[in-house]
């Protein structure tokens, strides 16, 4: 031990679930060299910002965010500071960050993490500044280097710890690297490299060294989570498989899984979900497009046909299951009707949730190498208000129904709101009052609903199928199931009272 004080790292993560869990073991490794958290990035002896590359304006932010690392530096005077762009847009725009951003001291892909240390004292020996890329290269470079590169990169996933940051209820185990699907708009292929499944062994000791931590809630995550396939001594373990192994982790409350890339579905994954009392009635199925002619453009390797199909079948064998969804607006060509074909998709399948992006072309990939932008961006934007109300309206209705009925939730923490509030530490009588401070959930059939105002004490959890409750309760409901009355609802949230 020294009596040296801690030094303080800022980490800022950007984009998906694996960019979270991405960060939770780059935190790890930090801490054990000595590192402790900050909130404050201008006083922080390390910032790392973990990267998105999916869309533009992903990377514009963080274009943004080194802006004003930068010149809070040079406000302060400051040279020792050490500045990480981590994650895939180091990997997709090294020329680009170097180029502009003199501030910025490490590069290190999403496939080189576990040598952030390395990298830092590297910086704060030499003051030059370190890379770590596979640049492509782990599609190209020999298999002995690259099974070399993963065995670290299991020893990471495998050395976790939990700090004091991270949520005692639910985590989430990675069970694939990379993907091979090479949708046309989509750059993750070229930044998190070729699809590589851990082996089942690891990701189940994984989760047990989880649950013993007191979680749970276990989300697998994969790009192409159901694609899981490992082979080892002559034993083929696939997706439906990894499940029951993991659903048989003693203590394990509740298992999930994303993404589920639906050309690749199988029934089976779906009768685990209705036999496995852990697996909860919730999948992730991006469509993208509602047009067989766009979804052939992306390379999505299904149909509109296969994917109703899917979705029927899911209902069927797993009753009361919850839906949600991606779609892509204003892909290379889209037509109005090609458009209303999306529309039509969502109103059918009723997703609990969707998710609207508009197209963003990606330097790289094939619909940029191939295809020209042509909607313009006030048609995108059109377009996403238009789904994203169709499917507000879904939402709403199927929420509203829920009014009056008992929820079984597992608690994660205080909402939003309140923690806002918490951090304030206003006193709630001084909070503006009025109107403009509800919202008014019309639902059809059901009569109108007040919802409440948040308050300091409001907790929030998810139900099996991932809705989101909140309700008014003690701190000890953390990390428990509670049974919760629904007494209001808007589209994204329930409203309940503790049973
Ligand atoms: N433009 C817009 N959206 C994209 N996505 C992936 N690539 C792009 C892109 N180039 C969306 C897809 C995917 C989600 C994570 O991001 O809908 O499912
Ligand atoms: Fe991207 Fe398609 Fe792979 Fe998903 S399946 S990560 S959209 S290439």
């Amino acid at each position: 031990m020294t009596d040296r004080p801690a030094k303080t790292v800022y980490l800022e993560t950007m984009g998906c679930q694996m960019n979270v869990l991405d960060s939770e073991l780059v935190l790890g490794q930090l801490r054990r060299a000595g590192y402790c958290l900050t909130d404050q990035f201008k006083t922080a002896d390390l910032v790392l910002l973990n990267t998105c590359s999916v869309r533009r304006h992903a990377e514009d932010k963080v274009y943004s965010r080194l802006g004003e690392i930068g010149s809070a530096q040079r406000r302060s005077g400051r040279r020792d500071q050490i500045v990480g762009v981590i994650g895939c847009m180091a990997e997709r725009d090294r020329a680009g960050l170097l180029e502009k951003c003199p501030q910025v001291d490490i590069l290190c892909g999403p496939n080189e993490l576990n040598q952030i240390p390395k990298l830092v004292l590297e910086v704060t020996e030499s003051r030059k500044r370190a890379i770590a890329l596979s640049d492509d290269r782990s599609r190209k470079i020999p298999v002995e280097q690259r099974s070399a590169q993963l065995d670290s990169l299991e020893a990471l996933d495998l050395s976790r710890e939990l700090g004091p940051e991270a949520s005692r209820v639910q985590a989430y185990v990675r069970v694939q690297r990379g993907c091979d699907k090479f949708c046309t708009y989509c750059v993750v292929p070229f930044t998190r490299g070729p699809e590589r499944s851990r082996p089942p062994s690891h990701i189940v000791s994984e989760a047990k060294l989880l649950v013993d931590q007191g979680m749970m809630e276990i989300t697998l995550l994969g790009q192409t989570v159901n694609s899981y396939v490992h082979t080892e001594n002559g034993r083929t373990v696939r997706f439906a498989e990894l499940l029951e192994m993991v659903a048989q982790v003693p203590g394990l409350e509740r298992l999930r899984f994303v993404t589920s890339f639906p050309a690749d579905f199988a029934e089976d994954i779906l009768c685990a979900m209705r036999d496995l009392p852990q697996v909860c009635e919730y999948l992730h199925l991006p469509a993208q497009s509602g047009s067989n002619r766009v979804l052939r453009d992306m390379k999505r390797q299904h149909t509109v046909e296969h994917y109703d199909e899917l979705i029927a079948k899911a209902r069927e064998i797993v009753p009361g299951i919850n839906l949600a969804g991606d779609f892509i607006v204003g892909f290379v060509g889209e037509t109005e009707d090609e458009f209303a074909e999306s529309v039509a998709l969502v109103e059918r399948t009723q997703y609990k949730n969707i998710f609207v992006f508009k197209y963003s072309p990606r330097p790289g990939t094939a619909a940029d190498r191939r295809q020209v932008d042509d909607v313009p961006n006030a048609v995108k934007r059109r377009r996403n208000t238009e789904l994203l109300a169709v499917q507000e309206r879904i939402s709403l209705a199927n929420n509203g129904k829920l009014i009056g009925r008992e929820v079984e939730i597992l608690v994660e923490g205080y909402s939003k709101a309140a923690e806002k509030l918490r951090r304030q530490e206003e006193p709630e009588e001084a909070r503006p009052g009025g109107p403009q401070g509800e919202t008014l959930a019309r639902t059809s059939g059901a009569p109108d609903t007040r919802i409440p105002r948040p308050t300091r004490s409001q907790l929030t959890g998810r139900t099996r199928g991932d809705q989101i409750v909140v309700y008014d309760g003690p701190a000890s409901d953390i990390g428990r199931l509670k049974r919760v009355r629904i007494t209001a609802a808007s589209a994204l949230t329930l409203h309940g009272t503790s049973v």
